[in-house]
């Protein structure tokens, strides 16, 4: 794993937004895997404004989600549909019939999981990853488990993720149970991955990730295996 240590959050999201403009640059139909949640959101703020300033086009980029909630409609505010537009897709020069989110409000939530292996496998494989890590070691909503996921699947969340991410939501009750995610396997296959870790709560699981057993009790862990995975971490997210 290469890694990069950064100073704050917007020297982490600014390395992250040139690593993606450079990719876009040498490919510009690249297959991109965008992640969610508070980590990437500067980074998509980095990007907007390299777009806005002309140095970037996505017009041929073909962005594939890793994961959204099950039950939420895509307007519904805490859905990753409607947090993609809110925070890059709405503002860049992207055509929205090249992106692609699990559809959590589909009624045969299996066939959906299937649907979404055959565009992945359409498109071949992913050129860039960008991912986060849940405080449990999570990557998409793989929680730790007995095996390591393969293909898209729909993911039991843990009562950690759930306590986390209900933040967002209006109660604790309204937070889903269940989401769709791209299974590790998936994102093994990307061709680079990107793992950004901002803040010292991640410092623990971060050393778990990068320097201990590989484990699907810590899904993030088999990143250790890829070739080709750079972290970009804030300073004060190492023990
Ligand atoms: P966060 O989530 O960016 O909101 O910390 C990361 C993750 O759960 O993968």
């Amino acid at each position: 794993m290469k890694l990069i240590t950064v100073k704050d959050y917007d020297a982490m999201s600014e390395a992250a937004a040139e690593i993606i403009m450079r990719q876009i640059d040498s490919k510009p139909n690249s297959v991109i895997g965008f992640s969610t949640g508070s980590t990437p959101t500067g980074t998509y703020k980095q990007l907007t404004a390299f777009c806005a300033q002309g140095r970037v086009s996505f017009k041929n980029v073909v962005p594939f989600n890793l994961d959204e909630y099950v039950g939420l409609a895509p307007d519904d505010p805490n859905s990753y549909v409607y947090y993609m537009k809110e925070n890059l897709f709405d503002h860049i020069d992207i055509d929205p019939a090249n992106t692609h989110i699990p559809n959590g409000a589909a009624e045969d939530l299996e066939a959906e999981c299937r649907r979404y292996d055959a565009l992945l496998e359409r498109y071949g494989s992913i050129d860039l990853q960008l991912v986060g890590i849940g405080q449990n070691g999570h990557i998409g909503f793989n929680e730790p488990s007995d095996t390591f996921s393969d293909k898209t699947q729909i993911a039991k969340l843990s009562e950690n993720t759930r306590a986390v991410n209900a933040a967002h939501f209006r109660s604790a009750d309204a937070m889903p149970q269940f989401a769709i995610t791209m299974g590790v396997g998936d994102i093994m296959r990307a061709k680079r991955i990107i793992l950004m870790v901002n803040g010292a709560h991640k410092a623990q699981i971060l050393d778990k990730v990068m320097h201990g057993e590989i484990t699907p009790q810590v899904p993030a862990s088999i990143l250790q295996r890829h070739d080709d995975v750079t972290v970009i971490a804030t300073q004060d997210a190492f023990i």
